[in-house]
C-alpha cells in the first residue's frame, strides 16, 4: 500500500502532495508512517539542517575569533574549546555531503517523480538525525563565544600612504632589500642615508611589497626617534600584532612576551624601528640592546626579520647578521620627474620651465625639498603672479644654497619655504 500511495503522490507536484501525503501518513502503522513521513518531509528535513548548520557555522566563526586574539595574545586555548572547534569542523562536513547527495536526488526527480526513492528516504533520515546534533553543538558552543572581540590588527593600508614613486634608483634598492629579507643568514637590515632621502617612504614600501607577495606573514612598525620611549615603542608593536601588553607593566614581562608573540608559530614576521639614531636604548634607567626591548635577534629563528632606518650608518656595527644599504639621492632626471609630478603641468610652460630647472637644481636631489618645493608651487599655479612666484622661490633657494651652516637640507629647505611661503602670502593678499 505505502509504495502505491508513494508512486501516485511523486507525480503530483511537491508542496500538495506533501500536504495531502503527510495527512494520510498519520493514519498509517506507525513504522510505514515514519518511512512516509521522512520521505514525504524530505525538502523540509534538508532545508531544516541547512538553516540550522548556518546558525552552527556562526558561532563556529565566533569560536574561531576567540581563539585567534588568544593567539594573537600568546594564551593557550582550553581543550574544551579545541575540542569542540574538531566536532564542529567534522559535523559540517558531514552535513555538507548529505547536502551534496540532495542535489543528486533532485537531479533525478522529473516532475516530482523521483524514482531513487530508497536515497531521498535515508537522505531525510539522515538530515532529521544530523539537525539535532548540530542544534546541540551549536548550544554548546555558545558558551565558548563572546559578543565582541578585539579587530585583527591592521596592516598595509594604515603603513603606507601611496607616496611612494617606483624611480629606477629606488626599484634597485627595494630589490635589494627584498633579497635581504629572503636571506637566512641576515636578521637586521639598515637604510641609511640623509635627511628627506626616502628612507621611511621606502621601508614602508618594502613592508607592502613583502605582504602581497606573501614572503612576510605580519609586519609592525614604530618610530623610535631621538629621544626614543621604549615603552611605546614597545606598545605600538604589540598593538599592530593585535597584542595586549597593556596589563604589563614591567620591561622585563613586556619584553618577554613581545619576544613568544615574535616567535610564535615560526611565522614571518618583520619589524620594522623607524628614525633610529643610537643603538643602546634606555629603558626605565636600565641600558639596553634590541634584545632588551623584546626583538628576538640572534637565536635559530630565521623568520623574524628586523628593518631600521637612520640618518646614521654603521649602527650595530658588532651584530654579524647585519646589513646595511645606502639610500643615495635621485639621479638628476628623478629628480625633474618628481618635481614636475607635483608641480602640474604647468612646469613644462615656455615661461616657468627654465626657472623649474633651476628650482630642481636647488632642491638637491633631494625627494623631500622636491616634493615640498613641488607642492607648495602646484598650489600656486594659474595666479597673476605664478612665475614671479616660482622666482622667488628660487631666489630664496639659492640663498639658502650660499649661505648653508646647518648639514641637514630638509631643515633648511623647510625654514626655507616657510618664509618664502610668508613673503608670497603677504604679497598676494
Ligand atoms: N620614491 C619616492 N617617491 C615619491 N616621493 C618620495 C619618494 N621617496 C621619498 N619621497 C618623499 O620625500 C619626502 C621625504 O621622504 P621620507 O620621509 O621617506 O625621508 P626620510 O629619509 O625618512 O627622512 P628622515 O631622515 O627625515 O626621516 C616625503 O614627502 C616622501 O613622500
Ligand atoms: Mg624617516
Amino acid at each position: 500500500m505505502a509504495e502505491a500511495l508513494a508512486q501516485v503522490a511523486l507525480t503530483w507536484s511537491g508542496k500538495i502532495w506533501e500536504a495531502i501525503l503527510g495527512k494520510v501518513g498519520e493514519y498509517l502503522v506507525a513504522p510505514i508512517g515514519l518511512q512516509f513521513t521522512y520521505m514525504f518531509y524530505f525538502n523540509y528535513n534538508l532545508t531544516e539542517l541547512e538553516t540550522q548548520l548556518e546558525k552552527l557555522k556562526t558561532t563556529r566563526q565566533d569560536v574561531e575569533m576567540g581563539v585567534d586574539e588568544n593567539h594573537r595574545n600568546v594564551r593557550v586555548v582550553g581543550s574544551n574549546v579545541e575540542a569542540w572547534l574538531k566536532s564542529a569542523n567534522e559535523v559540517t562536513t558531514e552535513v555538507g555531503r548529505i547536502i551534496q547527495d540532495k542535489a543528486e536526488v533532485q537531479e533525478g526527480c522529473l516532475n516530482g517523480w523521483c524514482p531513487n526513492l530508497k536515497l531521498r528516504y535515508s537522505l531525510s533520515r539522515k538530515a532529521v538525525e544530523k539537525t539535532e546534533v548540530v542544534i546541540n553543538l551549536k548550544a554548546a558552543g555558545i558558551s565558548y563565544s563572546k559578543s565582541s572581540y578585539n579587530p585583527s590588527p591592521a596592516y598595509m593600508e594604515t603603513i603606507t600612504n601611496g607616496d611612494f614613486t617606483g624611480f629606477e634608483s629606488r626599484r634597485l634598492i627595494m630589490e635589494e632589500i627584498i633579497e635581504a629579507l629572503q636571506h637566512d643568514e641576515i636578521n637586521l637590515i639598515g637604510i641609511y642615508g640623509t635627511g628627506g632621502v626616502g628612507k621611511t617612504t621606502m621601508v614602508k614600501e618594502v613592508a607592502k611589497r613583502a605582504k602581497e607577495d606573501n614572503l612576510i606573514d605580519e609586519v609592525a612598525i614604530a618610530v623610535v626617534g631621538q629621544n626614543p620611549d621604549l615603552t611605546n615603542v614597545q606598545a605600538c608593536i604589540a598593538d599592530m600584532l593585535g597584542l595586549e601588553l597593556g596589563g604589563k607593566t614591567s620591561p622585563i614581562m613586556r619584553a618577554s612576551l613581545l619576544r613568544r608573540r615574535l616567535l610564535q608559530d615560526n611565522k614571518k614576521v618583520i619589524v620594522i624601528l623607524d628614525d633610529i639614531w643610537v643603538d643602546q636604548f634606555d629603558l626605565h634607567g636600565m641600558s639596553t640592546d634590541l634584545h632588551g626591548i623584546g626583538f628576538p635577534l640572534g637565536g635559530a629563528n630565521k623568520n623574524f626579520k628586523m628593518l631600521y632606518t637612520s640618518r646614521t650608518r654603521d649602527l650595530w656595527h658588532d651584530i654579524r647578521t647585519k646589513k646595511e644599504i645606502h639610500l643615495d639621492l635621485l639621479s638628476e632626471e628623478e629628480a625633474w620627474r618628481l618635481f614636475r609630478q607635483k608641480a602640474g603641468d604647468s612646469t613644462d610652460s615656455p615661461d616657468l620651465k627654465p626657472i623649474a630647472e633651476q628650482i630642481v637644481n636647488e632642491c638637491g636631489r633631494l625627494p623631500s625639498a622636491l616634493v615640498l618645493v613641488g607642492t607648495a608651487l602646484s598650489k600656486k599655479s594659474g595666479r597673476n603672479y605664478t612665475k614671479q612666484i616660482w622666482e622667488a622661490m628660487l631666489d630664496r633657494l639659492s640663498c639658502a644654497r650660499s649661505t648653508r651652516v646647518d648639514e641637514d637640507p630638509l631643515q633648511e629647505v623647510q625654514e626655507e619655504f616657510a618664509t618664502v611661503a610668508n613673503a608670497l602670502a603677504k604679497k598676494n593678499h
